[in-house]
């Protein structure tokens, strides 16, 4: 009979042996590497946990492995909320960027993990309301992009920035540290619009709102850049913007876009985007009817 047990060991024996005695791990700098081999221990542990053959040992020895990782992850995250709170915040995200590499368009990587303890985010417990026809699921922007929407629309402490359909936060959270705009979400769920706020109160970013509201029917006198990570489609779209173009017609603003929406957004006979438009990098769009 074929001992599975053994053979899920087997890996992790290596593993552990090989991540022992890599001690670069522990160096703050390292980031990458260390959440990579959080992420492979994790996998090992909840792969193995079944397994009669892994033995205790072997288990405390990646347990305790994994808890050294995660005491650097911990104090590096302490020290960044630190620097956040003393106003330093953008420097310190910006380092742990890779100077000059294009976003690349899917998924989320070490800059993620880092962000996501620094913000403090929750996954809400709440129910969360069913989403009506038109409206998308909560994703965030993976944090590079967030970078590179600051970058790319040069996002200054003059600007307002409005996410419609902001949901944990990320992207007003992040742009604020970053340049010391005034950033407003708004975000038609309630839990998600509690644990945004939680998150800017515990970092003591006073110039963000969030605000618990359907886009169609918030108040978008404040802001000057309107960012959508393809937060509805159809009919929505459409109602929010009606709503941006008419905003257009006695001010400037600008419009920023991430994902499929970028396509609908780049057909609008007002706007015109500052690059080639493209889903799977920000856009930024100028209304030429103000
Ligand atoms: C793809 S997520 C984007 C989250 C966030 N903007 C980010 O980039 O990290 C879309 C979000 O839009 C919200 N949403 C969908 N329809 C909405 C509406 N009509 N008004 C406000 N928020 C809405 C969803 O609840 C979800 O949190």
């Amino acid at each position: 009979m074929h001992d599975h047990g053994a053979a899920m060991t087997d890996p992790l024996h290596t593993l552990i042996r090989e991540l022992e005695q890599d001690h670069t791990l522990e160096q703050p700098e390292r980031l990458r590497e260390r959440v990579h081999a959080l992420d492979r221990l994790e996998d090992l542990l909840l792969h193995v946990s079944d397994a009669r053959a892994c033995d205790g040992p072997l288990r405390q020895r990646a347990q305790a492995l994994h808890a050294r990782l995660s005491t650097v992850q911990q104090r590096l995250c302490e020290a960044i909320r630190q620097a956040i709170k003393q106003g330093a915040g953008s420097q310190v995200l910006h380092g742990w960027t890779t100077p000059g590499q294009s976003p690349v368009a899917d998924g989320y990587d070490h800059l993620d993990a880092l962000v996501s303890d620094v913000l403090a985010f929750e996954e809400p417990t709440d129910d969360i309301a069913s989403l009506d026809a038109d409206m998308v699921f909560y994703q965030p922007t993976p944090a590079r992009h967030v970078l590179d929407l600051i970058d790319r629309a040069a996002i200054s402490d003059r600007d307002v920035l409005v996410d419609l359909g902001s949901g944990l936060g990320h992207v007003p959270l992040l742009v604020s540290i970053c340049t010391g705009a005034h950033c407003i979400g708004i975000e038609r769920e309630t839990a998600y619009v509690e644990g945004a706020r939680r998150s800017a109160a515990s970092l003591q970013l006073d110039q963000v709102r969030f605000m618990a509201q359907d886009a169609r029917e918030a108040d978008l006198s404040r802001g000057n850049l309107f960012y959508l990570y393809t937060p509805f489609t159809g009919g929505i779209l459409r109602q929010v913007l009606d709503r941006l173009k008419q905003e257009a017609s006695h001010r400037e603003i600008r419009l920023a876009t991430f994902g499929p929406c970028t396509d609908i957004v780049a057909a609008e006979p007002w706007l015109v985007p500052s690059c080639q438009p493209g889903s799977d990098r920000i856009t930024v769009f100028k209304a030429c009817n103000a």
